[in-house]
């Protein structure tokens, strides 16, 4: 059984990574990140000066989690020192870095590579603060940006995207051109907590990054469409907290999967769980390596102009025994759905259109589509 992945060339003991962010922000963290079996440990992000961080910086809503975190709050001589007393074992270190010009971009890139990084995540497109946004979407100076780093240093260097330039073929064919040689997608989104009423305020002072299991349709869809725009390997990032998350982007096509708020939440013991429970996954269907599955569930995945419009209604299967639940009947705003005198529950084909929204609510699973 073998579970190492190739990501551009290099080789990952297993698919699981640890993504960009304050986990991996020192040497402790990154060494908790390494020694619980992550194949690689992407660090926060690196720039040119140290940030000093803003107090309070996280904020939580049921399982959305807000970020006003921006960059690493190390100076880039301390990083040095970081990852000197690291014992990387098995795994590699994927350095973040940003920086605001080509020259500072190669500059650090070239120090981080000299300080032993395996390869390079350029953080692109950051919800947080206001970036050079020329930079991050469309522009003529991108090619220019990430080839001055590209050029200078002899490793990977992986874009990481935000939603809105993964969504762009444009954007991925021009750092496909300047010599990327993976995405990792998507970061955070940016989102605000809420607005408290009775004050008139924001719920948090400002953007934040919103992150976890809610941004994973997001970053499954990106994760499908990079595959289908791009030839170049995806390291899939949003909202990933099980096991069956990994899998699932792994079928979609994703090379590796990272690991951020899932860490953050439940702390590094959950890169191993997580790895552990892919590994015991896939020894109980029989797959023998990671490529079994890469991918997969692709060619089901279809252009909505090709779904041919079928005729289908909404048909009870089993008694309903929930006589209190009306979730059915909520969502049925055709009507079609209805309890008669027994308490027994019916549908009106000649009312239902088959959206399926009844059967996607039933809590007992009694509603099913059929033909007409
Ligand atoms: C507290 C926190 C700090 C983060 N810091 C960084 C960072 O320094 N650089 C970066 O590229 N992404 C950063 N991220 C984004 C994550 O790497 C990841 O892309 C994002 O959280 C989506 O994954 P998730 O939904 O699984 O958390 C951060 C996320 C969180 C929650």
């Amino acid at each position: 059984m073998a579970y190492d992945v190739n990501l551009a060339g290099m080789t990952l003991k297993n698919a699981i990574v640890t993504a960009a962010g304050p986990w991996a922000g020192s040497a402790e963290g990154i060494q908790r990140c390494i020694d619980a079996g992550a194949a690689a440990v992407i660090t926060e992000t690196i720039c040119l000066e140290e940030r000093q961080r803003i107090s309070p910086r996280l904020f939580m809503k049921g399982q959305q989690l807000f970020n006003t975190m921006l960059y690493s709050n190390l100076h880039l001589e301390d990083w040095e020192r970081v990852l000197d007393q690291i014992d990387r074992k098995d795994a590699k270190i994927i350095c973040s870095i940003w920086g605001t010009s080509a020259s500072e971009m190669a500059y650090l890139g070239k120090k981080l590579e000299n300080m032993g990084a395996d390869a390079l995540e350029i953080s692109l497109s950051a919800p947080i603060g206001s970036r050079n946004k020329l930079i991050s979407y469309h522009s003529p100076d991108t090619e220019e940006f990430i080839r001055a780093l590209v050029d200078t240093v002899d490793i990977p260097v992986i874009a990481k995207l935000s939603y809105e330039s993964a969504s762009s073929p444009d954007f991925l064919k021009e750092l496909e051109n300047a010599g990327v040689t993976a995405f990792s997608a998507i970061d955070a989104l940016k989102g605000l907590l809420g607005v408290d009423l009775e004050n008139k305020r924001v719920l948090m002072p400002t953007y934040g990054g919103y992150t976890g299991p809610n941004i994973r349709p997001v970053s499954l869809a990106m994760t499908a469409m990079l595959r289908q725009y791009s030839q170049l390997p995806v390291i899939s990032s949003g909202g990933v907290h099980h096991f069956e998350h990994v899998l699932e982007f792994l079928m979609l096509g994703a090379t590796a999967v990272q690991l951020a708020s899932a860490i953050q939440l439940n702390g590094y013991n959950i890169i191993s769980s997580i790895i552990n429970d892919v590994e015991s996954w896939m020894v109980s269907r029989d797959y023998d390596c990671i490529d079994d599955i890469r991918g997969v569930a692709l060619a089901s995945l279809r252009p909505f102009e090709d779904i041919v419009p079928s005729s289908l209604t909404a048909k009870i299967i089993d008694p309903c025994r929930k006589l209190d639940c009306a979730l059915c009947q909520q969502s049925c705003l055709k009507g079609a759905i209805a309890r008669n005198d027994e308490g027994t529950i019916i549908v009106d084909a000649s009312r239902c259109d088959g959206c399926g929204l009844c059967v996607e609510r039933c809590p007992d699973k009694i509603i099913k589509l059929c033909w007409r």
